[in-house]
């Protein structure tokens, strides 16, 4: 049965949250645990208990919205994305999951559904890697994935750690590795999500059904040099801590390119110099360098090179390189069970679909260590995402909601 959704509704509170940013319209920016990050946080919160929901959060910002089912005992069904955004971004990554799963739930209210087991709408938190420069922090911690020493180990680029933002959020204190939830805590995750890709929209697709989510690894490089007066200091005796980073850049675009496989992508994302003056040489760097794909074999195989170039450029050009891995991680098998249900559903509800896999990463890869998992995709103008310009429609939006609510229906009879 296809479940009226309030599309107007939906798209005023997409609009609306997008003016929650740390830069003005159209840009999105909202860093984990910021002051907009805070009051997008809020925002949401207000639309969980409008909607009749119960609202817990967790000792690092995990939210947890609950629709009670007629049986307290039996696990939930959960949902849900991220409302955090990078710098620069546009208004759907992750809100689409979140405010689409409210629409969903409101929906399935209106329609007077009982749900008999409860539907939970998680907002993960610092789903984006911009604050601590790891990913996925909130399902990591979920999924029991990070130790007490390396959550204490993180540090944004102030110096600052989770303990300090915490307190800025105003959490209550614990151990953040305490957040864990056991294995059948959720009976099934679906998450709704843009495809940040460009196969529906070229396909003419409503729907993409995610069956495994690509593998991704990150670096974090910092490098040391030695800097001085731009004009005394000569070319011979240089030993430019920026140059290095420019030839470890380029040697993560050839280990990509080189990989033999096409799913091999790797960007060096950020790379920050010290002292940043004109004139004045380059002392230090830091890079961050971002690597994935779908096979694990070509993913490790890059790894490796990038590692083993950038020992050998900071050897050659007298440069210390302090590299730590900061993420490596499996790709993300999704439930076939699941997969096959929301197929069904798209064809009961005539919604042209594909099965596809998820190039970017979401909170659904560690959610299918502990739980069924499953992705809803749903078109988004010329595969942009992580920019401003990020665009789906109202149509295309209704379209995900739709079947996320019927999903959802189905996993709560
Ligand atoms: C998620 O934002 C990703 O970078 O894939
Ligand atoms: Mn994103
Ligand atoms: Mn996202």
């Amino acid at each position: 049965m296809k479940i009226p959704i309030d599309s107007a509704r939906l798209e005023k509170e997409i609009d609306e949250l997008s003016l929650i940013s740390e830069q003005p319209a159209p840009v999105v920016t909202r860093i984990l645990f910021s002051e907009a990050d805070l009051r997008g946080r809020d925002y949401v919160k207000n639309l969980f208990r409008q909607a009749g929901l119960s609202v817990r959060e967790d000792a690092v910002g995990n939210i947890f919205a609950r629709w009670q089912g007629l049986d307290n005992t039996a696990p939930a069904v959960a949902t849900g994305s991220h409302i955090d955004a990078i710098p620069n971004a546009g208004k759907f990554d992750g809100v689409v999951g979140v405010l689409g799963a409210i629409e969903a739930i409101r929906s399935l209210q209106k329609a007077r559904f009982v749900p008999r087991t409860s539907i939970e709408c998680i907002i993960f938190t610092a789903e984006e890697p911009t604050r601590f420069g790891l990913g996925c922090l909130g399902s990591r911690l979920l999924a029991g994935t990070l130790s007490s020493e390396r959550i204490a180990a993180l540090r944004d680029k102030e110096g600052h750690d989770l303990e300090h933002w915490r307190k800025q959020a105003r959490l209550s204190g614990g151990d953040p590795a305490a957040v864990r939830i056991a294995q059948d805590t959720y009976a099934g995750f679906v998450e709704l999500h843009i495809e940040q890709g460009p196969v529906l929209e070229q396909r003419n697709l409503a729907i993409g059904i995610v069956e495994r989510i690509a593998a991704p690894a990150s670096l974090r490089l910092q490098l040391t040099g030695v800097g001085g007066h731009a004009g005394g200091v000569l070319m011979p005796g240089r030993r430019d801590a920026l140059l290095a980073g420019a030839e470890i850049a380029l040697a993560v675009e050839q280990a990509a390119l080189t990989s033999g496989s096409p799913d091999t992508v790797a960007t060096t994302g950020v790379f920050r110099i010290e002292p940043g003056a004109v004139n004045s040489v380059p002392c230090h760097a830091t890079l961050e360098i971002d690597l994935r794909d779908t096979q694990l074999a070509s993913r490790d195989a890059a790894l490796i090179k990038i590692e083993t170039a950038a020992a050998e450029i900071c050897r050659h050009r007298a440069i210390g390189l302090q590299l730590e891995r900061v993420n490596v991680d499996a790709p993300a098998i999704c439930d076939a069970a699941l997969v096959q249900l929301v197929a069904d559903i798209c064809v009961e509800l005539k919604t042209p679909f594909t099965k596809m896999i998820s190039r970017a990463y979401h909170d659904s890869l560690f959610m299918a260590r502990i739980c069924p998992t499953t992705m809803i995709f749903i078109p988004c103008r010329g595969g942009v995402s992580h920019r401003p310009d990020e665009y789906s429609s109202p149509g295309q939006i209704c379209d995900g909601v739709a079947v996320l609510a019927e999903t959802l229906r189905r996993l709560a009879s």
